[in-house]
């Protein structure tokens, strides 16, 4: 099984220079549409779309939003439209670094949300839909490197910084279904999604680094570094 990674898509490195003329991004770069879609043969499941069991929220001392809850069972369209603008790996240092530019997050989930956003409140549970454009992710790792048995990967770490152009949200069943009420603080949020998104981002990003984490374990650790690093 790992020969088939290694004859069609798996370029190789140097392993005392991975990042020698841009190798390792373009390795990168190249399986990132591969695992997008699964590989069942390997184990590892798609991310298109990506499914995310919870993103908790809790947020007592913003300026702009306090809010309590969490949004449920996220189906996310787009990651694999990501393109790799930037990737490193340094087995020295034990880091691997990489920023994914996304062009397009659309967002099915529920949520269960109960606060106040700019003084109003904010009361409901219901689903959600959000679309997100022109997002940019900054993922920081600590890596180790382990023998299961073959020396693999393993990101202990991860960090995820983002950076998101532009997000509308709607928000249904919010104040028992009132559509009125609904309907003008969905305008309100969408006005003012910049103040909120940058409130909710440490969250947000603390969440999806645990979510990132998980998937590309699922990868790495299927990759024997020996295949990969000569
Ligand atoms: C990926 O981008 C193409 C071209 O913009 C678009 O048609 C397609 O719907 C996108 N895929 C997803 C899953 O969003
Ligand atoms: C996601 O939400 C949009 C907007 O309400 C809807 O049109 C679409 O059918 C939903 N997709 C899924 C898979 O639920
Ligand atoms: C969120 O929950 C905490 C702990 O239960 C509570 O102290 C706080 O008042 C809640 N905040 C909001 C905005 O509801």
């Amino acid at each position: 099984m790992f020969v088939i990674f290694l004859a069609t898509w798996l370029k190789a490195c140097k392993r005392n220079d991975p990042n020698e003329n841009n190798c390792f991004k373009e390795m990168f770069g190249g399986i990132f549409p591969h695992i997008a879609n699964g590989i069942p043969d390997l184990g590892i499941e798609p991310f298109e779309p990506l499914g995310i069991r919870k993103i908790s929220v809790s947020r007592n001392t913003g300026q702009v939003v306090q809010l309590n809850g969490s949004f449920n069972n996220l189906k996310i369209r787009g990651p694999s439209n990501a393109t790799v603008a930037k990737a490193e790996l340094n087995l020295e240092k034990k880091f691997l670094n990489f920023d994914l530019e996304i062009p397009k997050l659309r967002i099915n989930a529920t949520y269960n949300l109960k606060g106040n956003i700019l003084l109003l409140p904010l009361i409901g549970a219901g689903d959600v839909n959000i679309l997100l454009k022109e997002i940019k992710t900054s993922v920081f790792t600590k890596i180790s490197l382990r023998k299961i048995p073959q020396e693999v990967i393993n990101i202990d770490q991860m960090k995820v910084k983002f950076n998101v152009g532009n997000m509308r949200i709607h928000l249904d069943n919010l104040f028992n279904g009132n559509k009125v009420l609904s309907a003008s603080f969905s305008m309100f949020l969408n006005q003012n999604s910049k103040e909120i998104l940058a409130e909710l981002q440490e969250d947000l990003e603390n969440g999806l680094g645990d979510i990132f984490t998980g998937i590309w374990n699922s990868v790495y650790n299927k990759m024997p570094i020996d295949l990969w690093l000569l």
